[in-house]
């Protein structure tokens, strides 16, 4: 059986991508991993037989030994890494929000990862949901900004150690998401983000495993973002922060 993992299943993109996911006819089984027992168990539910719910703090400990389980003997073919949380406010805000950003959207993704590279076999498809907040330093979300400029770097590495062996990384670098996204980071009244066009889970998630379907290495929803992407290149960082402000 081939098999897919989702994280952050519960809400917003991840819950979006499991269901778009399942409906692959190249795909067996969805296991929807996120804390949330009873909203993993409702959207298991209107998906179907396809789901499976592991509900787990992918900050514990035994978090990967879990997936390990979940998964059995089926074949990895699909991993999404989209659990990931923000925290608005100056770098001295309480470490537990630092570096529980720190704990989950980097160091939980790169074991998912490395355990992907491990086990997936030839063919497979990684897709890491990053943030365009990785494409240039942004003050008032400083830690966040650098977990997904992070999980940007992670994911073309991997991408290219990957490559002789078919299997795919897809760094997904969206623009705000209607989401619960904004609850959980304390973002209310931003000029930034008010400023900014939204997008929604479908409009992002479509756009994404389009990309990873064709193998691409980065997928930058929304032709404002994608210039956005290019423009950062183009204009160094002591000239762009000051427009980057949360
Ligand atoms: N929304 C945006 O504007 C935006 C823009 C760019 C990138 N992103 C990225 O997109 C991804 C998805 O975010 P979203 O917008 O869909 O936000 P969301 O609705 O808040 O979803 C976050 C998901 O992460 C899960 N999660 C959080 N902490 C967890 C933990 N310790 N263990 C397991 N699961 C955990 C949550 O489930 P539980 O609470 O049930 O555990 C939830 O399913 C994130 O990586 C985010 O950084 C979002």
């Amino acid at each position: 059986m081939k098999v897919a993992i989702v994280t952050g299943a519960s809400s917003g993109l991840g819950r979006e991508l499991a269901r778009r996911i399942a409906q692959m006819e190249s795909i067996d089984r969805v296991i929807l991993i996120a804390r949330r027992e009873a909203l993993l168990e409702q959207i298991a539910a209107q998906i179907g037989d396809k789901a499976s719910v592991l509900a787990l703090d992918l900050t514990g400990e035994d978090m990967l030994a879990r997936i390990d389980a979940a998964i059995g003997e089926d074949s990895l073919s699909i991993a999404v890494n989209c659990a990931g949380f923000g925290k608005m406010g100056a770098v001295s805000l309480p470490d537990e929000q630092q570096c529980g950003m720190v704990e989950l959207n980097c160091v939980a993704l790169t074991k998912i990862c490395a355990y992907c590279a491990s086990k997936m076999p030839n063919g497979g498809r990684i897709i890491n949901v990053a943030s365009i907040a990785a494409f240039v330093p942004t003050p008032n979300l400083a830690v966040y900004g650098a977990t997904k400029a992070y999980v940007l770097s992670l994911s073309k590495a991997m991408h290219k150690e990957l490559k002789g062996r078919g299997i795919t990384v897809t760094a997904v670098c969206p623009g705000p998401i209607d989401t619960e996204f904004f609850a959980v980071a304390g973002i209310k009244d931003s000029k930034l983000f008010d400023s900014l066009i939204h997008m929604t889970p479908e409009y992002v998630a479509k756009r994404a495993l389009k990309a990873a379907k064709k193998g691409r290495w980065v997928c930058t929803p929304h032709p404002l973002y994608k210039a956005y992407r290019v423009l950062s290149k183009l204009i160094p960082d002591r000239i762009f922060i000051n427009f980057t402000k949360a």
